[in-house]
This record gives structure tokens, C-alpha cells and sequence, in this order.
């Protein structure tokens, strides 16, 4: 759980006010968005040197890491928050537990084809359904990085579920990620539509294909894990703070030859294993059925729920 720091940024030493202006224009507006920031991108978002980037980042860092304590039935009472978001399917709703958590990131693991888009934009629909059809009456953010979403098929499985496709539709902010660069900064401009709407659901889809295109090497691995440990923490400091529901993709590799290391595990190793609170690994059977499995999860037992793609959308 995220404790939010009170203090301003004018209260780091290094920040004025003019620093401080430039800063939350460029969407640092809270202490723990600059405690994980790089010195290039303080350096550049506030037109400062490096010794004061510096000295601005460990600040933040001493002034968030120390968090804040709460009594436990503060945290029961925010347990008790927790939404869960229909994914459609009956039986994969179970095996997770009832449905897509919020304040949590939950991880859709598997090959190309294995529904892991078609997951990501039922829930973009089912956030949107009142309570008692397993919704939560919110909206969506979807962060597009393979150019896999489809608002065409947003309208079918909205008229699968009797919404009107176009509020539907209305309900869902979308944005084009291009690059790892964009990805790291996007979260942070996220949480400004948070802020303002009633979001519950912010898919990534996918997580992991630009940090698997542009750290290709082995030696680049240690900068691509950092990078992911960053955004992962980021989205789960939103996830908290604001109790909605992450939800990534990861592809895993049908051609191991073209990449290193286990080709059966889904790219980020431990670093998104560590991070997703839940994880999901599906794979396909005999179309239109899918098989989804629950993959080393602290609280749920490993079972399987079998689930169908159809015109309308993930069904049983
Ligand atoms: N309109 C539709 N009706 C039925 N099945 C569909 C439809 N659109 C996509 N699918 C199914 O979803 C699959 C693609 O799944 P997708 O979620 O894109 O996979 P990935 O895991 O790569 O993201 C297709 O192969 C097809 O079986
Ligand atoms: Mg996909």
C-alpha cells in the first residue's frame, strides 16, 4: 500500500518555484513520481544540471521511501475496497478469484493468439457495467503499444453486454505507446485522467514488446529490468493510491531461437514476476477455446478454466 507524501515539492531542497512549475508541467506532480525518475529525464524536464537532478532525485527518494504507517484496520477497511471486474467468463472469473482485482496488477502471460488483446478489451467494456453485473459504472485507460486495439470489436462485445457501444466507447482513453521512452512516462499522465474521472481499469497491452525490441543484447538486460522494475512500480503505486485494476499483457515467444534465456517463461523474469499480483498464463486448444492457468500465485491454487472467444466477446 502506497502511503502518498503530503509535502509539496517546493519542500525538497534544490526545487523552487519556478523548478517546481516546470516539474508538474511535466507530470512529476508528487515526490514519489521524481524519487523514480532518472537524472536525464529531471535534467530535461526541468532544464536543470546534473548535480541538481541529482540532489533533487535523493531528496524525493529519502522523503518517500520512509512511507507512512497505518493501523491494520485502516487496511482492512482498504482491502475491503478491493473491486473485482467480470471477465466475461464465468469460469475464469473463479479462477481468479471472482474477477480482475483492484489494487492490483494482474499479468496475462502466452503465445501470439491466445487471447490475451481480446481479454484486455472485454475488461475495457465490463469496468463499465453497474455492480450488479460484476462491473464497477467506471471507465478505462488503454496503453496500446503493438496497435492491437480495435474499437470495432469494443462495439460488438458492448452490444454482447446490452451497453450502448458509443458511451462505451466514449468511456475508454486511448493511447498510442511507441517506444520504451514513452511507455516509462505515460502511467504519470494517466493518473492526471484518474484524477479527474472515475477510472477503475488501466490496461498495458502489451508490457513488455518494446523493452524486448530495444534491450536486445545480454548486456542490456540489467538497464531493460530497471527500466520495468520502474514502470511496474509506478503502475502499482496508481493501482493503490487510486483502488483500480492494472491489467498487462506479455507475449511469450513461439520461436525461442530469436531470444535468450528460458523461452517457456514470459519476458521481465522476476521483475514482473515479483510485481503482478496475480499472473495468468493462457494457451490455446481447439478454437474458439482458450485455456487460462494460474501461474505461481501466493493465494490461489493452481487450477485451469477453460474459456471461449466469440463474436460477442470471452465467454464461457
Ligand atoms: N470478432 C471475433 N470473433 C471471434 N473470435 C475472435 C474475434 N476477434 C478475435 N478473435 C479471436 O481472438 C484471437 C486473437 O486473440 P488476441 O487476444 O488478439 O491474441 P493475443 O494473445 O496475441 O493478444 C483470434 O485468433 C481469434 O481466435
Ligand atoms: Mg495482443
Amino acid at each position: 500500500m502506497a502511503g502518498e507524501t503530503k509535502q509539496t515539492l517546493e519542500s525538497l531542497p534544490g526545487v523552487g518555484e519556478v523548478i517546481a512549475q516546470k516539474l508538474r508541467e511535466a507530470g512529476y506532480r508528487m515526490i514519489e513520481s521524481l524519487a523514480v525518475a532518472t537524472v536525464a529525464e529531471l535534467r530535461e524536464a526541468a532544464e536543470i544540471g546534473e548535480g541538481q537532478a541529482k540532489k533533487i532525485i535523493s531528496a524525493a527518494r529519502e522523503a518517500a521511501e520512509v512511507g507512512l504507517f497505518v493501523t491494520a484496520d485502516k487496511v482492512l477497511e482498504r482491502r475491503e475496497k478491493i473491486g473485482l471486474i467480470t471477465t466475461g467468463s464465468a469460469q475464469l472469473d473463479d479462477l481468479l478469484g471472482g474477477g480482475v482485482e483492484t489494487q492490483a496488477i494482474t499479468e496475462v502471460f502466452g503465445e501470439f493468439g491466445s487471447g490475451k488483446t481480446q481479454i484486455a478489451h472485454q475488461l475495457c467494456v465490463n469496468v463499465q457495467l453497474p455492480p450488479e453485473q460484476k462491473g464497477l459504472g467506471a471507465k478505462a485507460i488503454y496503453i496500446d503499444t503493438e496497435n492491437t486495439f480495435r474499437p470495432e470489436r469494443i462495439r460488438d462485445m458492448a452490444i454482447g453486454m446490452a451497453l450502448d457501444p458509443v458511451k462505451v466507447l466514449h468511456n475508454i482513453y486511448y493511447i498510442r505507446s511507441y517506444n520504451t521512452d514513452q511507455q516509462l512516462l505515460i502511467p504519470e499522465k494517466a493518473e492526471k485522467i484518474v484524477e479527474e474521472e472515475d477510472v477503475r481499469l488501466i490496461v498495458v497491452d502489451s508490457l513488455t514488446s518494446h523493452f524486448r525490441a530495444e534491450f536486445t543484447g545480454r548486456g542490456m538486460l540489467a538497464d531493460r529490468q530497471q527500466k520495468l522494475n520502474r514502470h511496474l512500480m509506478t503502475l502499482h503505486r496508481i493501482a493503490d493510491l487510486h483502488d483500480l485494476a492494472v491489467f498487462v499483457t506479455n507475449q511469450v515467444l513461439a520461436r525461442p531461437d530469436i531470444f535468450f534465456g528460458d523461452p517457456t517463461r514470459p519476458i521481465g523474469g522476476h521483475v514482473v514476476a515479483h510485481s503482478a499480483t496475480t499472473r495468468v498464463y493462457l494457451r490455446k486448444s481447439k478454437s474458439p477455446k482458450r485455456i487460462a492457468r494460474i501461474f505461481d500465485s501466493p493465494n490461489l491454487p493452481e487450477r485451469e478454466a477453460v474459456f471461449t472467444i466469440t463474436e460477442q466477446g470471452i465467454r464461457d
